[in-house]
């Protein structure tokens, strides 16, 4: 098993190295990856950086180049890099899982390559905008945070982790002079993603992409964070714009600007939603104070609970009492 586990990790190391060579010194690797990542405004330094690669639209050319360097076909079916397909007469096709597509590693919080996400580089609405490596002994998608590695340091630092929904927004974030971003890579963030983080920092900011879908991903995570007694600060974008977008267009100071003013605590935020809405609709109004209350029930600490409801009160202009009444109730119901 033990055995096992590092054959994965070596063969995905192994595929790291090829993804980036075949970036940097073949000439489709050149003419369409690299000048596809410059487009999105990477420079050499942080493609080199976060090891990002290329494989070409063949059907094996990594496979068999694994293969050709001692890599046993049974790892490169493991980890998904090779797709094995068995056929009627005991015939089995072999092909690259990824192709056509610019990677990205993932990385552990020690910096082992546990997968990839492979992106198409049209915006064809029509194949899947990223393929990622399937569940593995070594890939749990629910405990992998993407750019940990890269972040730790300034999260520990900083004392605060921002939260972003994609690679390049890590990326693009990170570039810009803001290392103490990951993400949660399109997945429904997890306790086990938050437990890595809580390692770091108790300050988690949520970045969400200024959509529908990024709206909905925040409001998931805020109970999810505040369970674990962490602090949780949520700071929307423009219509449109995601942290890639947004500090692509932007310089240093105009982004650590904007979420500064941005950044709300979990019920100024929620408030503001409802304030864009129906601020006087009584019964939405109840709706979101009922909302607030139960996302303060998930709250372990009883001192911090208690601030958050009087600062509930406060916002919403509803006495404490009523609020203390509900907040039992509710906690009535979970037990
Ligand atoms: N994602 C995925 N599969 C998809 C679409 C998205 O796994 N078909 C994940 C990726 O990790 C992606 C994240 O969800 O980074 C956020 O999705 P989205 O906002 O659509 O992509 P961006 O990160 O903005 O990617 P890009 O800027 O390259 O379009
Ligand atoms: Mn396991
Ligand atoms: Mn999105
Ligand atoms: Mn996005
Ligand atoms: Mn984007």
């Amino acid at each position: 098993q033990a055995n096992e586990r590092e054959s994965m990790f070596l063969v995905s190391e192994y595929a790291n190295t090829y993804f980036i060579k075949t970036l940097w010194e073949t000439e489709p690797g050149k003419a369409i990856a690299l000048s596809y990542f410059k487009e999105r405004g990477f420079t050499d330094e942080t493609i080199k950086k976060f090891g990002l690669g290329f494989n070409p639209n063949e059907w094996e050319a990594f496979t068999k180049s694994a293969l050709d360097n001692g890599y046993q076909l049974e790892y490169l079916a493991k980890t998904g890099l090779t797709i094995v397909k068995e056929h009627a007469e005991g015939e089995t096709k072999k092909f690259d899982r990824f192709k056509g597509r610019v990677m990205f590693p993932i990385h552990s919080m020690s910096g082992r390559v546990l997968g990839f996400g492979g992106r198409i580089l049209t915006n064809d609405k029509k194949a899947a905008k990223y393929l990622n490596s399937p569940e593995s002994n070594i890939y749990h998608k629910s405990k992998v945070l993407y750019g940990i590695y890269y972040a730790k340091k300034a999260i520990a630092k900083e004392d605060r982790c921002y939260l972003v929904e994609g690679y390049t927004d890590v990326i693009q974030m990170h570039q810009r002079g803001i290392e103490n971003v990951v993400s949660s890579s399109g997945t429904a963030l997890t306790p086990e993603q938050i437990r890595l983080i809580n390692r770091l920092t108790k300050n988690i900011t949520v970045l969400f992409d200024g959509d529908a879908a990024g709206l909905r991903a925040s409001l998931r995570g805020i109970d999810l964070i505040l369970e674990q007694g962490m602090n949780v600060k949520v700071c929307s974008f423009p219509e449109g714009e995601d942290p890639d977008s947004f500090a692509k267009n932007n310089a240093y100071e105009d982004v650590v600007l904007y979420l500064e003013e941005n950044a709300k605590d979990f019920i100024q935020f929620k408030t503001s939603l409802l304030a864009e809405e129906a601020a006087n609709d009584p019964i939405k109004r109840a709706d979101t104070v009922r909302d607030i209350v139960n996302s303060i029930s998930k709250i372990p600490d009883q001192i911090q609970k208690e601030i958050y409801i009087q600062e509930c009160a406060k916002i919403m202009q509803i006495s404490e009492e009523v609020l203390y009444n509900t907040l039992a109730q509710i906690d009535k119901k979970g037990a």
